[in-house]
């Protein structure tokens, strides 16, 4: 057992829906403590609520959800009350989420390359040409052949694995 305190502690968490004039609960009581170099999956039938928990986490639910209870704890900071801007740097520097569908999580109007280069220039890691470069050594590492002719294309003209 650890005695540190874990990076990211959700307890009683809570999450609606407004659907209508209606507020619908989409997940109750969840309670997640995750450890530094710990690895947790959750499994969970179809619409049990794991997309929805992830998202609340990042403070990304669609536009109708809303957190309605408990906490979300990370690296010492309150994230259900933490103003947007602060979760913008946090956001693919502290935690990062690889979303379920890439055909509707690509941006279908920017090039494959201008969206990688954007998280890199956001969190202040490269600027310009350097920011082409990383992109190019980027697919590369991930097995993308032609990598820099690739960058200057869309996501559908990428095969759904590639995506
Ligand atoms: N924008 C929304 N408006 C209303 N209900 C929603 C919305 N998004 C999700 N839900 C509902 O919340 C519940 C949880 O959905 P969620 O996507 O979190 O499930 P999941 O566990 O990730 O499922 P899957 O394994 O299919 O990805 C479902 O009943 C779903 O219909
Ligand atoms: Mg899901």
């Amino acid at each position: 057992m650890s005695t540190t305190e874990p990076v990211l502690s959700i307890s009683g968490l809570a999450v609606a829906f407004r659907t209508g004039s209606e507020l619908v609960t989409a997940i109750s009581d969840v309670d997640i403590d995750i450890a530094a170099g710990e690895t947790v999956a959750i499994v969970g039938e179809s619409g049990s609520g794991k997309s929805t928990t992830a998202a609340a986490v990042n403070r990304l639910l669609p536009e109708n959800g809303v957190i309605t209870a408990g906490s979300i704890r990370f690296d010492g900071r309150e994230l259900t009350d933490l103003p947007e801007n602060a979760m913008i740097s946090l956001r693919g520097a502290g935690i990062g989420l690889v979303p379920q569908d890439p055909m509707s999580n690509l941006n279908p109007l920017m090039r494959v390359g201008e969206q990688i280069g954007e998280a890199l220039e956001v969190h202040g890691h490269t600027h310009g040409d350097a920011t082409k470069a990383r992109v190019v050594e980027l697919l590369e590492m991930v097995g993308i052949a032609d990598a820099a002719q690739r960058a200057h294309q869309y996501p559908h003209e990428f095969s759904g694995g590639m995506r």
